[in-house]
């Protein structure tokens, strides 16, 4: 088990594994305040949506746990906590559906609680809620799994993009939930791994955790996919998301649209599994949805080593939108999304009556 983000009671500290050092060093970062919890989500020492949503409502317990104010100082004290904690990375989702779940929590604990009482009240029913939010994100993953893993069958090869393993979740992953889960069935395959640049989650952090878990991968650059498609090696993709808008608009790590494509050309079937939180019933379209543009010098640099010549111009977004036609089905804790996305996603997000 990967233990990406937890509280740890004997320090009173959120501890989570730094990913920026994987697979180098394995560091286990403890976390006592809310401004570091807030830089390690905008770094990428946690990353991932359901992961940056539950380091979020731990981060607001940490928050708390440091005030020292009145009570009257309270409910701007948690606003500004929020505030801090929403600003570091706008495309994942579970980001917002996490802070949002843990200060509804929190404001009703104050409003119960009596004078004098209100700072501990609202800091126990964070630390509450973010340890619920934990379990139940990776109960999700395993529900997840198992919905997907039908769709694998023996022998089978399948690609991934980015890393939507238990590092991007509390455990056992989405997109490598299902892998984790074929391989508890007793199923034999194998995964071809992109490296996904520029930050390499998939060169880093998805082949380190399907090597740990004895899973059989190979790491290839980004543009080998097509070739292997086009020699009849990939028979499914699966990609974890983070974003999910009502039509089954996709935000999923940068490269995600171009592996759905070319899946799409290979008649190949495209996979997205992610967990109810992923979804985000405001948006319609992908265009609705806001891409992070991340520094410049992760793409031109790798660590210390310029790789573009200095004053050239980048663009970078960490994210892109995969549309619906290209999507075979959406695995989530609540079963399977099929096609017409728009219907099925309001009826198993239970919006409208079935
Ligand atoms: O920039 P990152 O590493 O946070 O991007 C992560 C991804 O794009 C994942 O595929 C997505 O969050 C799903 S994680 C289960």
């Amino acid at each position: 088990m990967i233990d990406t983000v937890v509280y740890n009671e004997i320090s009173d500290t959120v501890d989570f594994i730094d990913q920026t050092l994987l697979p180098v060093e394995k560091k286990i970062v403890a976390c006592r305040d809310v401004e570091r919890m807030a830089v390690a989500i905008r770094r990428l020492e946690v990353r991932g949506a359901p992961a940056i949503g539950v380091a979020a409502a731990f981060g607001v317990y940490l928050g708390l746990n440091g005030f020292k104010g009145s009570d009257e100082a309270l409910p701007k004290h948690l606003k500004e906590i929020v505030r801090l904690l929403g600003s570091t990375r706008p495309t994942a989702v579970n980001l917002f559906w996490a802070l949002k779940r843990v200060q509804d929590v929190i404001e009703k604990a104050i409003k119960a609680a009596p004078a004098g009482e209100k700072w501990s009240a609202a800091r126990d029913a964070a630390l509450a809620e973010a340890l619920t939010i934990r379990e139940e994100d990776i109960e999700m993953c395993r529900t997840i799994g198992r919905c997907g893993e039908p769709f694998l069958k023996n022998g089978d090869t399948w690609l991934t993009h980015c890393n939507a393993g238990a590092l991007a979740t509390a455990g056992y992953g989405t997109a490598l939930g299902v892998f984790r889960a074929a391989k508890e069935a007793g199923k034999t395959f194998h995964v071809y791994v992109d490296e996904t640049r520029p930050l390499l989650q998939g060169a880093r952090l998805t082949a380190w955790e399907l090597f740990q878990e004895s899973i059989s991968a190979t790491l290839i650059c980004d543009n080998m996919a097509a070739s292997l498609m086009a020699r009849g090696k990939i028979n499914g993709v699966v990609v974890g998301a983070d974003r999910i808008t009502a039509h089954g608009f996709v935000a999923n790590k940068i490269g995600t649209y171009g592996v759905a494509v070319l899946a799409h050309y290979h008649k190949i079937p495209f996979y997205v599994a992610a967990p109810i939180s992923t979804f985000d019933l405001h948006l319609e379209h992908g265009d609705d949805i806001e891409i992070e543009e991340r520094d410049h010098r992760e793409i031109t640099h790798v660590g210390a080593t310029r790789l573009a010549p200095e004053g050239v111009d980048v663009f970078n977004p960490a994210f892109d939108v995969t549309p619906p036609e290209l999507v075979k089905a959406i695995f989530t804790n609540h079963g399977i999304i099929k096609p017409p996305f728009t219907k099925n996603i309001a009826k198993v997000l239970g919006t409208t009556k079935s």
